[in-house]
């Protein structure tokens, strides 16, 4: 697993970007505490999802709206219908760290 920064770094709500090894990747703090991971791109255009909103358990995304859920990758609404890579995430002592296998299956 990769370092990508401390928790400290990622308020609850909020979203950043990080280059794992070449991948872009969302690193979310989400409304449920947990900390996620999704690749860094809109299934339906080349949209950076870390410019979106953090809502609940889903990042939507700033172009058209559709929310992803940052456990499964799936749209919840369209016009997005592919779901997008999660990528398992740790968090050890105040760090967290990102896995570029997708834990969803889905690949890019
Ligand atoms: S680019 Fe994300 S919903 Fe259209």
């Amino acid at each position: 697993m990769i370092r990508i920064c401390s928790t400290e770094d990622l308020p609850k709500g909020t979203v950043v970007s990080a280059d794992v090894d070449g991948t872009p990747v969302a690193l979310v703090h989400a409304e449920d505490d947990a900390f996620y991971a999704v690749y860094d791109e809109c299934s339906h255009a080349a949209v950076a999802l870390s410019e979106g909103e953090v809502e609940g358990c889903t990042l939507e995304c700033w172009l058209h709206g559709s929310r992803f859920d940052l456990r499964t990758g799936q749209p919840t609404g369209l016009p997005a219908t592919e779901p997008v890579p999660v990528y398992p995430v740790e968090v050890r002592d105040g760090d967290i760290y990102v896995s570029l296998t997708p834990s969803n299956g889905v690949t890019r």
